[in-house]
């Protein structure tokens, strides 16, 4: 299964690019395309409501707009129900309480994008190609980064739980069990690594996260970078790139959309720049501005002329 990411400014065409390169893969592969911008529009491109609900388009083609909202609520209910089953004096604080304001703390909205990422790529193995649409930049980076960052986050946490644990070892000594058994009411912490729920817990989850950036950095992932031939969509893209390299996620296409006659001056340049900033090696595929729908009005955007698969389709022994 190959997983890819449409990234790029706002507007440039992430989502007509998505869908065009998702329906000429569909000819031959089975393709799910899941759109993760909270201003969804992979809908419209192919004309179809996906309110909340994947649908399939054709045999090969089936199409996800994932609600942040809902998914953001969702994760933070899990992750209330797994705190308070593995922290049980945390019932006292009753967390549900503040459930409606955590749900705007910073970082939710990463991890549950990230968490529905993962269960699709998981959970969906019956298709060939999944095919992210993704949100603006800024976002879309953080939640890119966040198993790295939180395999840093982990690592330090069991550090100090691992000390505790000492402490609480060096505690028992001097106490002796008996006094622990005399008061059984009293809550009996454990000291022993493989008896704390917490240290099990943050290995699992550096496990989960170490295997998530593995496939993210892995052959079978890769990240498409959609720009326009303008200096904003320039900048982003400049940004965008940065990002990815320090964080060792493989760029494998650059595609310039919307090139006219006019504006290829303005096009050469700008790609220069981003091939000059991208590994080398990178390609480009360039898609030109169309001014008028195709003659069928039953094909939307998605049927574009160019091919967009060329450089996703492995090759013979060659990476993607
Ligand atoms: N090659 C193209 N020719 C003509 N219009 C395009 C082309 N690519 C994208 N568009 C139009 O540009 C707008 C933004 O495209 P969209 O794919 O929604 O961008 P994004 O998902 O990056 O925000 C849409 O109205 C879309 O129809
Ligand atoms: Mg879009």
């Amino acid at each position: 299964m190959r997983i890819v990411f449409y990234t790029g400014k706002g507007g440039v065409g992430k989502s007509t690019m998505a869908a065009a390169a998702a329906w000429q893969l569909s000819q031959r592969y089975r393709v799910l395309v899941v759109s993760l911008d909270p201003a969804h529009n992979l809908g419209d491109v192919f004309g179809v409501n996906l309110r909340g609900r994947r649908k399939r388009f054709t045999d090969n083609l089936h199409l996800e707009e994932v609600d942040l909202k809902k998914l953001t609520r969702a994760y933070l209910k899990r992750e209330v129900t797994v705190l308070s089953e593995t922290y049980h004096y945390l019932q006292v604080l009753n967390l549900d309480s503040y459930f409606s304001v955590l749900q705007y703390s910073p970082g939710i909205e990463e991890y549950a994008l990230l968490t529905s990422i993962e269960k699709t790529i998981r959970e969906d193995t019956r298709f060939d190609y999944i095919l992210f649409d993704t949100p603006p930049t800024g976002l879309t980076l953080r939640f890119l980064a966040l198993p790295q960052v939180t395999i840093t986050w982990i690592e330090r946490l069991t550090a100090i739980r691992r000390q505790i644990l000492k402490k609480r070892f060096t505690i028992q000594k001097i106490r002796g069990t008996a006094d622990t058994e005399a008061k059984s009411r009293e809550i009996v912490l454990n000291y022993r690594e493989d008896d704390d729920d917490i240290l099990k817990r943050l290995k699992a989850l550096h496990a989960n996260y170490v295997e998530l950036n593995r496939i993210l950095q892995g052959r079978d992932c890769g990240i498409v970078l959609v720009f326009n031939p303008d200096l904003l969509s320039l900048r982003e893209s400049e940004r965008l790139l940065d990002g990815l390299k320090e964080l060792k996620l493989p760029l494998r296409l650059l595609i310039q959309n919307k090139v006219t006659g006019e504006n290829r001056p303005t096009a050469d340049r700008t790609s220069r720049i981003l091939r000059e900033k991208a590994s080398p090696g990178i390609p480009l595929q360039r898609v030109g501005l169309r001014t008028s729908l195709p003659e069928d009005a039953t094909e939307g955007l998605y049927a574009l002329p160019e091919d967009l698969t060329i450089h996703l389709i492995p090759t013979e022994g060659a990476d993607v």
